[in-house]
């Protein structure tokens, strides 16, 4: 019957996962059971009185009671589809549970009447008529109890309606109370002994029972229940379909009443996925959850792993060491243990301020061999050596001249290495057979540390395989030396991002071989006169550090550098980009973070404000290796004005794009 009076008053009838056709399914039974149990209060009262029967006068008001349940559960339903508003913006579900609240009142206070009244027909026994209405009425009440608790049984079931499970609960209830009643009348008719006060005692205990039941969990709901087995691993299935989804945690849902539950979740994703990309996948995995589940579920994406990383190798990784170093003198033990393996001549990743460095013992020659073959360098490519104070530097150098004094004691410990006439001291295949050797004393707790504790300089190269962007954290130097070196100490992003300036000091003037956080005119302030190598400004020379001739710091895609000069440098970068997609090329976009939104193609990187060069030198390095790890094939860069650090940043830029640099005609 509830489905033919669902066909004619309830728009949508079918659609039974909609909440609002299911607080019309609600709203509809409430009906039904207001119109039936008025009948039932009605007629037993009449029948009651007639019979002067305290237990069925007293099950006529259940039934009452009953007719008020179903006012309140109308009432209830149609207030929880209200929508919501300003004071109230998650809606009004959590009526349905107000109302249920009350309904659970309304039946104790019933058992109770019913209670009191049937102890005073114990004490004060009456004479109870028997009539074959009264039992016609009766059995006829059973039978309508017994359809009630059918199709609300059926609703809860279906819409997990509490109300809708109230409501068949007390329906059972009351067929048992109905039966005792004609049960103890027909005990009363045969036996000629007073039942029908202890008949409605049991009675009313059981109304009572499931008045306090119907509260509690009610309660329960108010306060917020954990969500349902069921609900939690549908949510969580639908998540870990997402294409990107590698894990997740916290997931909470909070029960704001029917159709408004809010989810949300920790994801874990990779961080070489475009932003473009992984939020397209995102966005699919919520409405899936809202679509199955009516969960409205926000995912917080937590970057924590490569795509496209080399997998875990056990062989390699039982050779590389990664001790994280997150106080100097807290970790000393751990720093000890790398300073051993330098002692031993084995190899050591050390972060400095500048890039992440490959260090052996630098008077060793067998050990810096060892540096050598695990970057693949070149062997006319001369290594820098890493000091802990300026004494160090006298025994490797034939002399220290007044001006390379003044910048040590002014620079260091800092970005700035200095070439000096080397002393017998350092080996030949350090300094690549010449005659100087480049010195610097890094500004980095943990690398000193490791130095003083080996008690020896340390050769250190950018802990990079040559030719590739210089590593600024240890996940870049682990996937570039794993299985190649011995151990890595993770000390953090490095602070600055691009390597020493290089200053020639055997010359007069001084000569920036490489230039670098400090500048010509900042290091002019300090000594009289400091010049560029003709290999930095002119291409066509060739550069007086051997290391400067290679191409460096490059990605394995093409790299194409917009010099900031262009006119509009944006736009010239949008055509090639267009052109390079139409050729079927992935493009890549490195550019500031408040230029992104101007372009359009499959990766766009951003290296932080265009105000900020040093933000830039920071991310660079990290970035270009994020292309690859995209898999970009052609990399369109926004270059930097050429001054103070973006000087240096754009020679970095000239050597990682092989000199591909657009500049203005
Ligand atoms: O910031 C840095 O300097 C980093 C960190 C690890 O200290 N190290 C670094 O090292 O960048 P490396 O090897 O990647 O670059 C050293 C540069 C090379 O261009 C090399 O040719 C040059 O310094 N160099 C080293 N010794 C030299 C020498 N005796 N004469 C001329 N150039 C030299
Ligand atoms: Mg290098």
């Amino acid at each position: 019957m509830i489905q033919l009076l669902a066909k004619r008053f309830i728009k949508d009838y079918q659609k039974t996962s909609d909440p609002g056709v299911q607080a019309k399914y609600i709203a509809l039974s409430g009906t039904m059971g207001l119109v039936l149990n008025l009948f039932l209060f009605l007629s037993k009262l009449v029948i009651g009185v007639m019979a002067n029967s305290i237990a069925m006068i007293s099950d006529s008001f259940n039934n009452l009671s009953d007719s008020l349940t179903s006012i309140i559960a109308i009432a209830g339903s149609m207030l929880s589809t209200m929508p919501a508003d300003e004071e109230h913006p998650l809606g009004h579900g959590r009526f349905e549970y107000v109302a249920s609240l009350l309904v659970s009142i309304v039946i104790m206070y019933v058992g109770i009447e019913l209670l009191r009244n049937s102890v005073e027909k114990i004490l004060h026994p009456e004479q109870v008529d028997f009539s074959l209405l009264a039992i016609l009425i009766l059995l006829l009440s059973i039978a309508i109890k017994l359809y009630m608790y059918r199709y609300n049984h059926q609703l809860a079931k279906q819409f997990s309606s509490g109300l809708n499970d109230g409501v068949a609960k007390d329906s059972l209830n009351d067929v048992i109370a109905t039966g005792g009643i004609l049960a103890a009348m027909i005990f009363t008719y045969i036996t000629g002994l007073p039942s029908d006060g202890v008949a409605g005692v049991i009675i009313s205990f059981l109304v009572l029972r499931t008045g306090f039941e119907f509260a509690r969990d009610t309660v329960s709901l108010l306060l917020g229940e954990k969500p349902s087995d069921e609900l939690i691993q549908e949510i969580e299935d639908e998540i870990c379909k997402g294409k990107y989804v590698r894990g997740f945690h916290d997931l909470q849902i909070h029960d704001y009443g029917r159709g408004n539950v809010l989810a949300s979740v920790h994801a874990e994703i990779p961080i070489d996925v475009t932003v473009m990309e992984i939020h397209n996948s995102i966005d699919t995995i919520e409405r899936q959850v809202k679509q199955k589940t009516g969960v409205e579920l926000v995912i917080h994406m937590d970057p924590s792993y490569y795509l496209n990383e080399p997998q875990y190798d056990e062989e390699k990784d039982m050779k590389t060491t990664v001790l994280d170093i997150l106080d100097v003198s807290e970790d000393e033990e751990k720093i000890k243990l790398a300073a051993d393996v330098i002692k031993r001549g084995g190899l050591v990743v050390m972060p400095t301020e500048t890039v992440y460095g490959l260090a052996a013992n630098g008077l060793d020659a067998e050990a810096i061999e060892k540096i050598f073959e695990a970057k693949n360098r070149p062997v006319d490519n001369p290594l820098i050596l890493h000091v802990a104070s300026i004494e160090e530097v006298r025994p490797l150098v034939k002399e220290i001249p007044p001006h390379a004094l003044i910048l040590m004691e002014k620079l260091w410990p800092g970005p700035l290495t200095i070439i000096l006439e080397k002393s017998k001291v350092v080996p030949e295949i350090l300094s690549a057979g010449g005659k100087t050797v480049a010195i610097r004393m890094p500004d980095n707790p943990i690398a000193l540390r490791l130095i003083e504790l080996s008690g020896v300089p340390l050769a250190a190269p950018s802990a990079n395989i040559s030719g590739k962007p210089s590593p600024t954290n240890a996940i870049d130097v682990y996937v570039d030396l794993n299985g190649k070196v011995d151990v890595i100490l993770d000390g953090g992003g490095s602070r600055i991002g691009i390597e020493s300036t290089v200053l020639d000091m055997t010359t007069d003037p001084p000569k920036i071989l490489r230039p670098g956080y400090f500048g010509k005119n900042f290091m002019e302030e300090l000594i009289p006169r400091v010049e560029y190598d003709e290999g930095i400004l002119d291409e066509g020379v060739t550069p007086k550090s051997p290391g400067m001739k290679y191409r460096h710091y490059a990605p394995k895609a093409e790299l194409i550098v917009y010099s900031a000069e262009l006119e509009d440098p944006i736009q010239k970068i949008n055509k090639d980009a267009a052109a390079f997609q139409e050729a079927g090329l992935k493009v890549g976009i490195m550019t500031f973070a408040e230029h992104m939104v101007l372009y359009d193609v499959d990766v766009i990187l951003n290296v932080g404000s265009s105000f900020d060069t040093e933000q830039m030198a920071k991310e660079l390095y990290t970035k270009l290796r994020d292309f690859d790890r995209m898999g970009v094939d052609v990399i369109l860069a926004e270059g930097v004005a050429e001054r103070g650090l973006g000087f240096a940043i754009m020679d970095r830029l000239r050597k990682s794009s092989g000199g591909k640099v657009v500049e203005p005609q």
